[in-house]
C-alpha cells in the first residue's frame, strides 16, 4: 500500500462522508434547535462518530482519570465530538488532531457555536507525523479512527511519545481478527479506508514495547456486532431520503461496502477492541 495516495483516498472519503458539519446543523434545525442557543448538551446527540455514544467517551476518560487539570489529545477527531464532550464534562483542556482538513474546520465551526472554544482546539495533523512535543498531554485518546491509520507502530510510538511519564493512552478501535480474505480487505480499504488493522494483541505489544503498562484491551466485537446492525438497519430505513440527497448510485455503493463490514463484524473475521495504558 503506498502510505501517501492512502492518506489522499483517507481525505477524500471524509471529505465526503455523510456525518458532516452540514448535515449536523441541518438535522439541529430540522429538530427546532436554534443555533444562537447551542450547547453542548445539545450538540453531543448530533455530532459523534463512533459506537456507544458518551457512555463509551466516559469509559476511557474514567479509565485514564481524566479530570478539570487534564490536558487531553484526541487523535483523528473527526467532528471534534467526543473533544467537546470531555471538556464540558469533565472541564480538562482538550486538543483534537486530523488528517482531514474539512473535518478540522467543521469542527471548529461547531465548538464555537457550542461555546467551547476557550478549551477546546483542532489542527490539521497527521497522527504518523504528532506536532507536539514529548510529554505534551496527560492523555490521548481516539474512538473508531486509527483503523484508517497505516504503520501502527509509528501511530503508537507517537501517541506514546506526547503523553508525560504516568499519563495515560485510551482508545477503541475497529481490529481484525483472523479469517478475512484478501478481496474483502482491499475492498474494506477502498471503501472504508481501513489500513493494516489492528488486533487485540498486536496492539498491546505494541503499546509495551513502546513503555506502556497496558492495564486493559477488552474484546468489543461481540457489542459492536449487534450495534453495526443495528446502524445498518437504520441507514436502509432511510433509503428514499438518502437517494434522494445522493442519489442511487451512492447509495447502493455505501450500502454494499457497509454490509461487507457489518457481515465482516458478524462473522468474526473483524471486531472491536478498548484499549487503557499507562506511559511508564
Ligand atoms: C470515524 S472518524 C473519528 C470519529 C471521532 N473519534 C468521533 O468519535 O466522533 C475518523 C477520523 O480519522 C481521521 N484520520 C484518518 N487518518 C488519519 C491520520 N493519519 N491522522 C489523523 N487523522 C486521521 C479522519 O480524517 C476522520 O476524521
Amino acid at each position: 500500500m503506498n502510505i501517501e495516495a492512502h492518506a489522499r483516498d483517507v481525505v477524500s472519503f471524509y471529505d465526503r462522508h455523510p456525518i458532516n458539519e452540514q448535515q449536523i446543523l441541518e438535522k439541529l434545525q430540522l429538530d427546532g434547535i436554534d443555533l444562537s442557543r447551542l450547547n453542548e448538551d445539545i450538540l453531543q446527540n448530533y455530532d459523534m462518530d463512533h459506537y456507544d455514544g458518551v457512555e463509551a467517551i466516559d469509559i476511557l476518560a474514567q479509565g485514564a482519570g481524566i479530570a478539570a487539570a487534564s490536558q487531553v489529545l484526541d487523535v483523528a477527531s473527526g467532528m471534534g465530538g467526543p473533544a467537546r464532550y470531555l471538556a464540558h464534562n469533565y472541564g480538562c483542556r482538550v486538543t483534537g488532531i486530523d488528517l482531514t482538513e474539512s473535518r478540522v474546520e467543521g469542527a471548529k465551526r461547531l465548538t464555537e457555536l457550542a461555546g467551547l472554544s476557550d478549551r477546546v482546539a483542532f489542527r490539521t495533523a497527521n497522527a504518523l507525523a504528532n506536532p507536539f512535543p514529548d510529554q505534551a498531554f496527560d492523555v490521548v485518546i481516539g474512538q473508531e479512527a486509527w483503523c484508517h491509520i497505516p504503520e501502527k507502530e509509528q501511530l503508537i510510538a507517537e501517541c506514546v511519545r506526547v503523553t508525560r511519564a504516568g499519563g495515560h493512552i485510551a482508545f477503541t478501535d475497529i481490529l481484525e481478527r483472523g479469517g478475512l480474505n484478501s478481496d474483502d480487505r482491499e475492498k474494506l480499504r477502498q471503501g472504508m479506508g481501513f489500513a493494516d488493522l489492528g488486533t487485540l494483541a498486536g496492539y498491546q505489544g505494541l503499546l509495551a514495547a513502546a513503555g506502556c503498562v497496558v492495564a486493559a484491551a477488552e474484546d468489543l466485537s461481540a457489542r459492536w456486532a449487534v450495534i453495526l446492525r443495528h446502524r445498518l438497519e437504520m441507514y436502509r430505513s432511510l433509503e428514499a431520503q438518502t437517494v434522494a440527497q445522493v442519489g442511487e448510485a451512492t447509495y447502493r455503493r455505501w450500502d454494499d461496502i457497509y454490509s461487507l463490514f457489518v457481515s465482516s463484524v458478524e462473522n468474526g473475521h473483524l471486531g472491536g477492541g478498548r484499549f487503557l495504558a499507562r506511559r511508564v
